[in-house]
C-alpha cells in the first residue's frame, strides 16, 4: 500500500484507476468470466477456512471452487500440518470425499475402495495384483498449494503458483498482525446462492454510498455523516490486488459505537431508541471472554486514528471480504459459480461469551446483522437483471466508490497481463 498522504482525494492518489464510466460487459459476459477463470481464479490464493475448523489431526473439509474448475479437500495431518489436494480419485476420477467436513484416518473412495492418507498418498488398492505396473507414488491425489495467514487457510490451484501467499498479500500481510483473530472462536454462518456476478455482489459491500438508502431504516444512523449529510469513508487504500476502506460510526448510536458493549458496567449505553437493542447491549457488557483495547490495534486497523472509527473493510482479492471491528469480525466469500451466479458464504466470528447475557447479546446481534444482510442482498439480482438488459453500457462511479472501480481495474489488468504472457 502506498504511504498515506494527508487526506488526498482518492482519484488523485490512484490516478491509474481513472475517472471514466466503467463498462458493465464484464459483469454479464460468459466469455469474460471464462477469461477471469483462466487468468485469475486458477492463479491466485483463495480463502477457504479458519484453522480453528481443524482442531484435531484427521479433520478435513471439502470445498467446491467452480471458478477454478476444482473440488478441493483440505486435511490436517498427524503432525498438525495442512494438506490440500484435488478431490478426484486417481483410479477413475470419482470424488473421494463426499462430506463437507469430518474427521477420518484415511480418505476412502466409495467407488472401488482405493484409500489415501491425510497427505493424499495412495495407501490401499483392492485387488492390486490385477493392475498393470501400478505406480502408487504417481497415483497420489493431485496436490494443491495450501498456506495460512492470521489463521485463515488459503489454497491455490495453480500447479506452480507464481507467488507465495505472503508475497501475494504484500503490504496487507503484516498490517493486521496483532488483531486477536485467534480469540474470535464463536462462529455463525449463512450461505446462499445469488443470481448475480461475483464482482457486482462484492461491490455492494465495499462502498458506503448505499448505506443511507438500502439501510435507511436499520443502520444508516449508526454511521457518521459529513457536513453535507453524506456517509463517506474515512479513507481507502488500494494496492496491486487488495484494498481497504475505513469507516466511522456515529458515537451516539449503539451500532456505530463498537466500544459501547465493552465499556465498564455502570453507565447506561447510549440509547438507540430501540428497547430490545439497548437491553441486549446492557446484558452483553462484560459477558465476553476477550476485550480489545487500543494496544491490540495493529497498524493496519483504523490507520488514520480516527476517534469515531467503527470498522474497516478489507478485501483480499478476488473474493474474500474481511471486516474487522473491535469486538467481532465478518469473513465473507463471494465465490463465483458462473458469470451470473455467486455463492455468498458469510461467517461472523465473536469471542466466546462467558455469561448468559453475553449469549443473548450475541444472538441479538446475529439477527440484527441477518436483517442488514438481507437489505444488502435485496438489490443484487435486480442490478444483475438491469445490467443484462444492456439498456446501459457503463456505470457511473463517484469518488467514494473507488473500491468498485479498483475491483474492475484489477480484474481487467490481470486478464490483460495473463493474455500477454500467453502470446
Ligand atoms: S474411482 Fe475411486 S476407487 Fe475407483
Ligand atoms: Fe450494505
Amino acid at each position: 500500500m502506498r504511504a498515506l498522504e494527508a487526506v488526498q482525494p482518492l482519484h488523485l492518489r490512484y490516478p491509474e484507476l481513472g475517472t471514466a464510466p466503467v463498462p458493465i460487459e464484464p459483469y454479464i459476459s460468459p466469455e469474460y468470466f471464462a477469461r477471469e477463470k483462466r487468468h485469475i481464479f486458477k492463479k491466485v490464493w483463495q480463502h477457504v477456512a479458519r484453522v480453528e475448523e481443524f482442531p484435531n489431526p484427521g479433520d478435513f473439509l471439502s470445498v467446491e471452487l467452480p471458478a477454478s474448475d476444482a473440488s478441493i479437500v483440505v486435511t490436517r495431518g498427524h503432525d498438525g500440518a495442512f494438506h490440500a489436494m484435488h478431490n478426484v480419485c486417481s483410479h477413475r476420477m470419482n470424488k473421494v470425499v463426499y462430506d463437507e467436513r469430518g474427521n477420518t484416518r484415511k480418505l476412502y473412495c466409495k467407488f472401488h475402495g482405493w484409500s489415501y492418507d491425510l497427505a493424499g498418498r495412495l495407501v490401499g488398492v483392492p485387488s492390486e495384483g490385477s493392475f498393470f505396473d501400478l505406480d502408487r507414488a504417481a497415483c497420489a491425489l493431485a496436490p494443491v498449494a495450501v498456506d495460512t495467514w492470521q489463521g485463515f487457510v488459503f489454497v491455490n490451484t495453480d500447479p506452480e503458483p507464481a507467488m507465495t501467499l505472503a508475497e501475494y498479500l504484500g503490504p496487507m500481510y503484516a498490517a493486521l498482525e496483532g488483531y486477536p483473530f485467534h480469540k474470535l472462536t464463536s462462529c455463525y454462518s449463512w450461505q446462499t446462492v445469488v443470481n448475480a456476478n461475483w464482482k457486482l455482489a462484492i461491490d455492494a459491500f465495499q462502498e458506503t454510498y448505499h448505506v443511507a438508502f438500502v439501510h435507511g431504516p436499520s443502520i444508516a444512523a449508526a454511521l457518521r455523516r459529513d457536513k453535507g449529510g453524506s456517509i463517506v469513508p474515512i479513507d481507502g487504500l488500494c494496492d496491486d490486488y487488495h484494498r481497504r476502506l475505513s469507516i466511522a460510526g456515529n458515537p451516539k448510536s449503539v451500532y456505530g459505537n463498537p466500544k459501547a458493549v465493552m465499556e465498564a458496567a455502570g453507565d447506561a449505553p447510549a440509547s438507540s431508541g430501540r428497547p430490545i437493542a439497548d437491553a441486549a447491549l446492557r446484558l452483553g457488557r462484560n459477558g465476553m471472554k476477550t476485550t480489545f483495547d487500543d494496544s491490540d490495534r495493529p497498524p493496519g486497523l483504523n490507520w488514520t486514528n480516527d476517534p469515531d472509527w467503527a470498522f474497516d473493510i478489507n478485501v483480499v482479492f478476488p473474493d474474500f471480504y474481511l471486516s474487522l471491528r473491535p469486538n467481532y469480525m465478518q469473513a465473507y466469500n463471494f465465490r463465483p459459480i458462473s458469470h451470473n451466479q455467486t455463492l455468498f458464504d458469510a461467517r461472523v466470528y465473536y469471542p466466546e461469551m462467558t455469561t448468559a447475557g453475553g449469549r443473548l447479546y450475541q444472538e441479538y446481534m446475529k439477527v440484527a446483522l441477518r436483517d442488514v444482510l438481507l437489505e444488502d442482498l435485496s438489490t443484487l439480482e435486480r442490478t444483475q437483471a438491469g445490467c443484462e438488459t444492456r439498456a446501459k453500457s457503463h456505470m457511473q462511479l463517484q469518488e467514494h466508490e473507488v473500491m468498485v472501480r479498483h475491483n474492475a481495474w484489477v480484474v481487467d489488468r490481470m486478464i490483460r497481463e495473463g493474455e500477454a504472457r500467453e502470446r
